[in-house]
């Protein structure tokens, strides 16, 4: 199978690339460092001839404000368009547990603008919607950060190894379109304050963590079970501690 991985150098991207190349799969990886711009559209066209299945994996640099949106509307539109005309037959996307439930952040509705815009392309397609990953979780710090203080909702989350979901995503790219969304989650549930309090103790790192249920996430505020997936979502294997303990924080010198 032919198979055009956008964003495959990302963090979930190249791990998708590695496990599709290993099951013996024509596979390329397709973002700006390899010639193609799914804002400019440079390079797209090209990239995707001869392809049976896309995966989009693709990010915006930012997480909390419009330019968010407005790279994912533009770039659905640019990869749609040339998925069309190159006769793509599956589309894969990732996306997030949650985002038609969170449109006062713009990183989640340019999510949830895309996932329309997919399902009514006529391009064949699957949507997995992920909860947070792991590897997140010092982004979630990071973006709640004033001084040493990180506020942070008490809202319930099951976040999820990136590996487990690569590991999903490579499955579905070579399996037949759902035209619909498939969920996968972690393990495990937790409160965000208390188990980013847990990563904050476990790593070491000087941050005081307040449980604030009005903290915003992303732009929105949460309820308790927002962030959490349906009951069929497909869970990972990896536990919290499990992925620390293998994690480059578990040696994080601060
Ligand atoms: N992080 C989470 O907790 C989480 C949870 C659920 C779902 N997701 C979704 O998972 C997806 C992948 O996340 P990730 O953390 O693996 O992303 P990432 O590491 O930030 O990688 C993003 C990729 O997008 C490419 N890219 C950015 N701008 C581009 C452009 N203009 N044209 C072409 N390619 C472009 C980048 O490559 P270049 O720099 O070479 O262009 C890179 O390969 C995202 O859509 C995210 O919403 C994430």
């Amino acid at each position: 199978m032919n198979i055009i991985v956008v964003g495959g150098q990302g963090l979930v991207g190249r791990n998708i690339v590695d496990r599709l190349r290993l099951q013996g799969h024509q596979v390329s990886s397709a973002s700006r460092r390899s010639g193609v711009d799914l804002i400019s559209g440079e390079g797209l066209a090209q990239s995707l001839a001869g392809a049976d299945v896309v995966v989009d994996v693709s990010n915006a640099s930012t997480f909390d404000d419009m330019a968010a949106f407005e790279f994912f509307k533009t770039a659905i539109f640019n990869l749609l368009l040339a998925e069309k005309r190159a006769g793509v037959r599956h589309h894969v996307s990732l996306s997030v547990v949650g985002t038609d439930r969170l449109p006062a952040s713009p990183y989640l509705r340019g999510k949830a603008l895309q996932e329309r815009l997919i399902a009514s392309s006529g391009v064949p397609f699957t949507i997995v919607h992920a909860t947070q990953f792991f590897e997140f979780l010092l982004d979630i710090i990071t973006y709640a950060m004033g001084g040493q203080a990180v506020r942070l909702s008490p809202a319930f989350i099951e976040p999820v190894a990136s590996d487990d979901v690569a590991a999903m995503i490579a499955r579905i790219a070579v399996g037949p379109p759902r035209n619909g969304a498939i969920e996968i989650a972690g393990p495990e549930r937790a409160r965000m304050s208390e188990l980013i309090q847990r990563f904050v103790l476990d790593m070491e790192a000087p941050y005081e963590v307040r449980s604030d249920a009005g903290a915003p996430y992303f732009g929105a505020t949460l309820d308790e079970f927002v962030l959490l997936p349906r009951e069929d979502a497909e869970r990972g294997e990896l536990g919290f501690q499990a992925w620390f303990e293998q994690s480059e924080y578990a040696r994080a010198d601060w």
